[in-house]
């Protein structure tokens, strides 16, 4: 898994494609060269399957393949070599779905990278999804504060030994400061100042994520919605570039 720090923070903003497959090859288009990095979620992956992925990897991107695994950790450990072979470069896993599925995680993304000679790709926890609140949490049995129920969830993937967590740019200094320098701290929840906020609520600017402690920002609509996605990009890429990051 490459060390993210040796990139710039423009190359590490992962471009959200939440819609259909002919927008999504559409906006590939108009940001290849630009964008470095794709997500893919459930949505788009369900309806078109792994040659989805592959079309993307042919243009040249890096994908997010956020599948959110959360089972017993024999089939996570074959989801997760099955998404490496799609040649998905990040991956996601409910960090509560305990140690021992994040490590079988592991397993099966490397052991499904040597059987290819590629690299494993990074993989994260998902901690506490920001549609929960306390009151949720409690309803599953979760009654301790929300901030510390993902503090313990980020300190479980530490020891599971993946990547990194996805968490708000919120959390990120408190991740950054708990998992140490190298690991991944991947933060959706970013606008530009002045875009609209969507359904997003708890935001921040791209850089001040970065600075924050974020490895990774995930921004959809104010690139995907926007009349020209290729300039919203790049206003970004300017605004991360004059912050010297
Ligand atoms: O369009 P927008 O920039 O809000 O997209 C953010 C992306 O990050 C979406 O794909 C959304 O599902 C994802 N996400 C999020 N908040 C989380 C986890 C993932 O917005 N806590």
């Amino acid at each position: 898994m490459l060390d993210f720090r040796q990139e710039p923070a423009k190359d590490r903003v992962i471009v959200a494609l939440d819609c259909s497959a002919e927008e999504a090859k559409h906006l590939a288009d108009v940001l290849q060269g630009k964008a470095k990095w794709l997500k893919v979620g459930m949505t788009l992956y369900y309806a078109e399957g792994a040659p989805i992925v592959a079309y993307f990897k042919e243009r040249g991107f890096k994908v997010f393949l956020d599948l959110k695994f959360h089972d017993i950790p024999h089939q996570v450990k074959g989801a997760a070599a099955s998404a490496t072979t799609t040649g998905a470069d990040m991956l996601t896993m409910h960090a509560c779905g305990g140690v021992p599925m994040m490590q079988a995680a592991q397993e099966g993304a490397e052991s499904a990278a040597k059987e290819l000679g590629g690299e494993v790709p990074a993989t994260l926890g998902i901690t506490v999804l920001t549609s929960m609140n306390a009151e949720i949490l409690q309803s599953v049995g979760v009654s301790r504060p929300l901030p510390e129920q993902v503090k313990s969830l980020a300190s479980l993937t530490k020891e599971a030994g993946i990547s990194g967590v996805v968490a708000s740019p919120q959390e990120a200094s408190m991740l950054r400061e708990l998992l140490g320098p190298e690991a991944y701290i991947v933060t959706p929840g970013v606008r530009p100042a002045g875009a609209d906020l969507g359904d997003q609520s708890r935001v921040a600017t791209p850089s001040a994520a970065f600075k924050a402690g974020a490895s990774h920002i995930v921004v959809g609509r104010p690139i995907t919605q926007a009349e020209d996605p290729a300039a919203a990009f790049d206003a970004i890429a300017t605004e991360l570039e004059a912050s010297s990051l």
